[in-house]
């Protein structure tokens, strides 16, 4: 049975079992879920939408997506960030068919309407005249979502009761700050986001980056191999995994920290002018975390994730250098998602450096690097298996958590709940139980 878009929050009440630590396999597969998360979360929650590197001057547009609609994230001619709805207020055509540049404004292709990059109504290229006599003319300025930033980070969300981003964003803001905010200068963007349609529900890329630990060493044991120099490469990323911290950040943000062996030397894969910057801008507890980090994977409720590590593909004779991917999971339909992956860097670095951090960064996490085909196989065949007649029946299994979920770390240096393993498979669920959250509208202010 199809869960209709009339469901009631006590119709999917029970998809999710907060106590026993399982799902429904249903709320990845049913076309009337994935309709009711476009209302109940992607139009109530932050999205993120992107970084300020990506329009620095007046003007400066790229185009992205919240939720399935379509915005321009513009920089108007007074500096100010907006976030317009890429649909025009006369018959709902696109106004901007690009992905990124520098405009005055925006025409619309059909009949020519005009709005400035305020999302302001300028012309109708009709009778203007009529228009403005018979009709409050600025009604037809394009609709403009709520904008939101944390330091250069930019979300946004249609839903004007919404807490502020800073509440939103909670404890995960002392974690964004050590990815974001680790230099004075900060962060700026490698080029434009990738783009690639993986053949999966949307939920399963935030899940696995909220984070999945135990798949490292078994989905990408063979790149864990040719990436990492000596033989027991793999045995070491599993020790590693099952003894570092993951984080429940609050909110239904999530990620896991996962701590290099002693044998490594602290800050692996940056170079010494960004270490000291690193060392004169984050706090001691930022720093104990940041320097043993070889992984650091997290979501930010409900699509947006990070990935960093340092790699290097000729481990036997070249050090290697860290990369950091950031992401939307956009849920184009029940069983599609489309990937928008950016590689970031900081501003200080050097040019040498950055190249390279591109380099591993599409070598490893973009629509060809190894780690996302491993995961994109891993991914397309949950959906081949959840979705027959009887596949949708059953469950998905977090039980590990149960064995977790009491045991919180009380040394741990950061704010929110640490638990003492990247296998703990807590903070991965607790993607699900926020999604529970809203999807059974007990969240005040997105009702
Ligand atoms: S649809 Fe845009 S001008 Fe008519
Ligand atoms: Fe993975």
């Amino acid at each position: 049975m199809l869960i209709d878009e009339t469901f009631q929050p006590s119709d999917i009440e029970h998809l999710v079992d907060v106590e026993n630590a399982t799902a429904s396999r249903q709320i990845f597969c049913d076309p009337g879920i994935w309709r009711m998360e476009l209302q109940r979360i992607f139009t109530r929650t932050w999205l993120f939408v992107g970084h300020a590197s990506e329009i620095p001057k007046a003007g400066d547009y790229v185009t992205r997506l919240m939720g399935n609609d379509p915005v321009i994230l513009v920089r108007d001619a007074g500096g100010e960030i907006r976030v317009l709805h890429n649909s025009c207020t006369h018959r709902g055509s696109l106004v901007c068919r690009g992905t990124s540049g520098n405009a005055r404004g925006f025409t619309c292709p059909y009949h020519g309407w005009v709005f400035d990059n305020s999302g302001a109504i300028r012309a109708t290229a009709m009778d203007d005249a009529l228009y403005k006599q018979h009709t409050d003319y600025h009604h037809f300025d394009l609709k403009r979502a709520r904008v939101g930033t944390y330091g250069d980070l930019i979300f946004a969300t249609w839903n004007d009761d919404a807490i502020s981003l800073d509440d939103y964003l909670g404890d995960a803001r002392w974690y964004l700050d050590i990815m974001f905010h680790r230099t004075p200068e900060g962060m700026e963007v490698l080029g434009a986001p990738h783009r690639w349609v993986s053949t999966n529900n949307w939920k399963l890329g935030p899940m696995n980056f909220g984070a999945d630990g135990p798949h490292a060493v078994k989905v990408h044991g063979p790149i864990t191999d040719a990436t990492f120099a000596g033989g027991n490469a793999r045995q070491m990323l599993r020790d590693a995994l099952i003894e570092s911290p993951s984080v429940s950040m609050g909110n239904g943000h999530n990620g896991i920290w996962t701590q290099a062996p002693e044998a490594f030397p602290p800050f692996l894969g940056w170079e010494p002018a960004l270490i000291e910057l690193f060392q004169k801008t984050l706090k001691p507890e930022q720093l104990q975390l940041m320097q043993r980090a070889v992984a650091s994977v997290s979501t930010i409720f409900p699509n947006f994730s990070w990935v960093q590590g340092p790699a290097s593909f000729e481990p036997a004779t070249k050090m290697p250098t860290t990369f950091l991917a950031i992401r939307n999971w956009q849920p184009i339909a029940h069983d599609r998602t489309e990937i928008w992956n950016w590689f970031m860097v900081e501003k200080e670095a050097s040019e040498a450096f950055k190249e390279e951090a591109k380099r591993m960064g599409i070598r490893t996490f973009s629509a060809g690097g190894t780690f996302d085909q491993d995961d994109a196989e891993a991914w397309h065949s949950i959906q081949r298996g959840v979705e027959g007649e009887i596949g949708r029946t059953l469950d998905v299994s977090f039980e590990m958590a149960l064995a977790y979920r009491d045991r919180a770390l009380v040394d741990f240096p950061g704010p929110g709940t640490a638990y003492p393993s990247n296998y703990a498979e807590v903070t991965e669920f607790d993607v699900l139980v926020e999604w529970q959250r809203y999807m059974t509208c007990k969240i005040d202010w997105a009702r």
